[in-house]
């Protein structure tokens, strides 16, 4: 084990599953103390109490909707006082929008704004005095190679992440002075309990032959043949927040086995 992390402290939003707890047990293994926060409350404390027995290292589960800003600013203070000032954040809080353009509501494109935009914002308008005060900060942000590529179906899920990488780009200019860098890390399809959920209500809808098909033609639009894993996302969110990666911000790494090369 390396020590890349120690003393570190580390919150992730959307930390209870998936991409975000994959890179908490990366850092916390690495001597991070690292707080996972979770719109599912209970999936939050149960994910930062298998994290510690993991790893050993101190962890905290905390209840926040980044959607909203007083959740938020809570959030940030229970992360300060159990495990001290925040020196990293990643984002990885969101959810994903199926439906073509024409069929979504202004309805649809609040929900899914509310969180990946607004939430994005929130979390980083929060963090950010802390870390700038201090000199210090590593915010990473998750996007998608929808916003990058276009998708059909995702039109307004990729309109919010195309937004959170103009935001991340634009902090970024602001605050490198301050020892503060923010990066983005863009996924392709990923094999989490959100893409498994997303194939499901695809496999209810079209029958197993015409699935089957379906993910023939996905597997072959990535020259890895393969789907990625959360530690293939969570290895680059992890040295986009470490010491090493300090003259790295406003960069976006693409992280998709080759399906798109923007
Ligand atoms: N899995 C993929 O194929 C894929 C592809 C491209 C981008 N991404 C992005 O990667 C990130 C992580 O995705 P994942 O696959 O690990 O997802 P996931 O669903 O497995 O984990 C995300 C977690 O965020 C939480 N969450 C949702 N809304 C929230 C809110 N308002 N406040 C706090 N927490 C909230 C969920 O409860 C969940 O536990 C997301 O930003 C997603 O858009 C994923």
């Amino acid at each position: 084990m390396t020590e890349g992390f120690h003393g570190r402290t580390v919150l992730i939003p959307g930390g209870g599953r998936g991409i975000g707890y994959a890179a908490g047990v990366m850092m916390a293994n690495q001597g991070a103390k690292v707080a996972l926060a979770d719109v599912v409350g209970d999936r939050a404390t149960e994910a930062a109490a298998r994290l510690k027995d993991e790893t050993g290292a101190e962890t905290l589960g905390i209840a926040c909707d980044i959607a909203n800003p007083d959740d938020v600013h809570r959030m940030i203070s229970s992360a300060q006082s159990a495990l001290g000032d925040i020196d990293i954040m990643v984002n990885t809080a969101a959810i994903v929008a199926d439906k073509t353009f024409m069929e979504s509501t202004p309805e649809d494109w609040k929900q899914i704004l509310d969180i990946c935009l607004y939430g994005s914002m929130n979390v980083i308008h929060a963090v950010l005095p802390g870390m700038v005060e201090r000199n210090y900060g590593r915010i990473v942000c998750l996007a998608s190679d929808a916003a990058r590529t276009g998708q059909a179906r995702h039109s307004y899920y990729a309109a919010a992440k195309g937004g959170v990488i103009s935001l991340v780009k634009s902090v970024a200019q602001e605050v490198g002075r301050n020892g503060v860098t923010l990066n983005v890390v863009s996924p392709g399809a990923t094999d989490t309990e959100l893409r498994k959920g997303r194939e499901k209500e695809v496999l209810e809808a079209i029958g197993e032959e015409r699935f089957a098909k379906r993910e023939q033609t996905i597997l072959r639009m990535y020259p890895t043949r393969r789907l990625g894993q959360p530690d293939d996302i969570a290895a680059g969110i992890v040295y986009l927040c470490g010491d090493g990666a300090s003259w790295v911000t406003g960069q976006v790494l693409s992280i998709n086995g080759g399906f798109a090369m923007v």
